[in-house]
């Protein structure tokens, strides 16, 4: 009895607090769910149903009406803001910013072993950063080219196959399988194998997966991932599985393939014959030049970083290109006519050149906005408030809050956009309105901002360059599911579509 009425005690004293809490909060004012108020619960919760950009977005649009004063802030957890203005943006990621990752990003990594994405520590990332950036230049890496166009020429295959067949496929997977040969290929100098048959060979795709959906939920509780980590291996060593195993065997597979590298004669230091030079010799060289610079890890985390990070987001973002323009059929129209006139007019090679696609202005426009409505990542972007505090969008955070933006959320922030935010219009982009244009500029976010940018961006820009003007003049593709029916999406960090269903026509090359 007595125990009873202890227990009963501890609970409304602990609930007292709680109100208590949030009353005296100097952040009360700003609005959100109102379990969100108490516990990280209510997010973890929404990242668990898997539609948490909607969500986001959804919390920006109805607290942001009874918002105006507080400006555009809400809250998804006890000290978790969310943002969706370009103030904020540049306050938070600004360069030389010293707001550093949140423990969310310690999911992302195999506990003790560091890598470039969830490095926290601002100074010993930036001289990781250092170390990295020149091989992942856009100069360095149209050399790559050939490689993108062998994979290019496989998914071409692929589809005539498909075509011939007259059968459905989901497309989402074999762009996905593209990506993961093209990247595999630049780093390794050997494609992983997966545009052959579109399987997923040795279970990476399944792999990146079940990390991603680790991550983004353990995340949350990031202080609980180097124990649930142990955890979660071990049941996975017994044979029983588990979410997370994924990270390790990445590494695993990126470890192999450097082993196999090493051991092919000759192939150290040597560099192709038309240029290129794979990423893995690359960081191997700086590793001869200066071992305690950059180290044997280096060389492993640049390797597992590219499979990583370079697949989903890649296949993705051509999964969204190709969907918006079916759904909007005279865009698709506008796009070929300009590939039609290139081709025409000798300025579009038989596999288009990444020079070439910088002369095309309606296929930019395409892609940023097909990049601006479905951004890969699908969570905030979480930073900490430094020493001192800070003032965003208006308001005082004190140190140690998480702030962060939302590319979905900025993305469709009517304030910037305007009330066609939702809508997808490549045209926004061609306007000739210089400051219209650079407001636009600085609330695109799909690879991040500032010191924490994308390293693999050219990667992936030189990757949709190429395959989209490509298999847009080759090919004809229709939306399995009719053209009223929109498409189904998981987020777990990515925002990835399920089974992507079109149907594939060779097109004749008359005009
Ligand atoms: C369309 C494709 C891609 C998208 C949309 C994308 C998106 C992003 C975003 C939003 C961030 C910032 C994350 C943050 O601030 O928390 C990021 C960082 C990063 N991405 Fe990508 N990414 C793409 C492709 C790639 C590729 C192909 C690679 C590697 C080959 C890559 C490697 C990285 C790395 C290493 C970072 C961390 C950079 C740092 O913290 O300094 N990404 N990416």
């Amino acid at each position: 009895m007595q125990i009873i009425l202890l227990f009963g005690l501890v609970g409304v004293a602990y609930t007292a607090y709680l109100i208590l809490r949030i009353l005296f909060a100097p952040l009360r004012n700003v609005p959100g769910p109102f379990l969100a108020r108490f516990t990280n619960v209510w997010y973890l919760f929404q990242v668990h149903t898997g539609h948490v950009e909607r969500k986001n977005c959804e919390l920006h649009e109805t607290y942001g009406k009874y918002n105006l004063l507080e400006g555009p802030v809400v809250r998804y957890g006890p000290s978790r803001y969310s943002f969706n203005s370009p103030e904020a943006i540049k306050t938070i990621y600004g360069h030389s910013t010293q707001f550093a990752k949140s423990s969310f990003y310690d999911a992302f990594m195999v506990p003790g072993v560091w890598n470039v994405f969830t490095e926290r520590n601002i100074k010993f990332h930036a001289s990781l950063r250092r170390e990295f950036q020149a091989t992942y230049t856009m100069s360095n890496l149209v050399n790559f080219e050939p490689y993108v166009d062998q994979c290019a020429r496989l998914f071409d295959q692929r589809l005539h196959e498909v075509s011939v067949a007259g059968v459905t496929i989901d497309i989402g997977h074999w762009l996905q399988c593209y990506a993961l040969d093209v990247i595999s290929q630049i780093t390794f100098a050997e494609r992983l194998g997966t545009l052959e048959s579109g399987d997923d060979i040795g279970g990476v795709m399944k792999a990146l997966e079940d990390s991603f959906y680790y991550a983004s939920t353990v995340g949350i509780y990031g202080e609980v991932h180097p124990h649930l980590f142990a955890v979660v291996s071990f049941l996975d060593r017994l044979g029983v599985g588990g979410k997370g195993k994924g990270l390790g065997y990445v590494i695993k597979v990126a470890q192999e393939k450097i082993n196999a590298y090493k051991a092919k004669p000759a192939a150290i230091y040597e560099e192709t014959q038309d240029g290129s030079e794979e990423f893995v010799s690359k960081f191997m060289k700086q590793n001869a030049t200066n071992p305690e610079r950059f180290t044997t890890n280096h060389i492993l985390n640049g390797c597992a970083m590219n499979i990583a990070a370079g697949s989903d987001t890649t296949g993705i973002s051509l999964s969204a290109v190709l969907y918006y323009l079916l759904k909007n059929p005279g865009c698709m129209d506008k796009l070929r006519e300009e590939i039609i006139t290139f081709r025409n007019d000798g300025k579009l090679s038989e596999s288009p050149t990444y020079k070439q696609s910088q002369d095309m202005p309606y296929l930019q426009a395409v892609l940023k906005e097909a990049l601006r409505l479905h951004p890969a990542v699908g969570q905030p972007l979480e930073r900490v408030v430094p020493e001192g505090g800070a003032t965003i969008a208006g308001k005082y955070f004190a140190q140690g809050t998480i702030v962060g933006v939302n590319c979905w959320a900025a993305h469709r922030n009517k304030a910037v956009w305007g009330q066609d935010a939702d809508e997808f219009k490549p045209d926004r982009w061609l306007t000739k309105d210089a400051d219209k244009l650079s407001a636009m500029n600085r609330n695109w976010i799909p690879f991040g901002a500032g010191s924490r940018t994308c390293l693999g961006r050219h990667i992936s820009m030189l990757e949709m360059c190429k395959l989209v003007p490509r298999i847009i003049r080759d090919f004809d593709f229709e939306l399995a599911d009719g053209l009223e029916a929109d498409w189904k999406t998981v987020a777990y960090w990515f925002v990835k579509p399920s089974n992507f269903r079109v149907r594939v026509r060779i097109r004749s090359t008359v005009p």
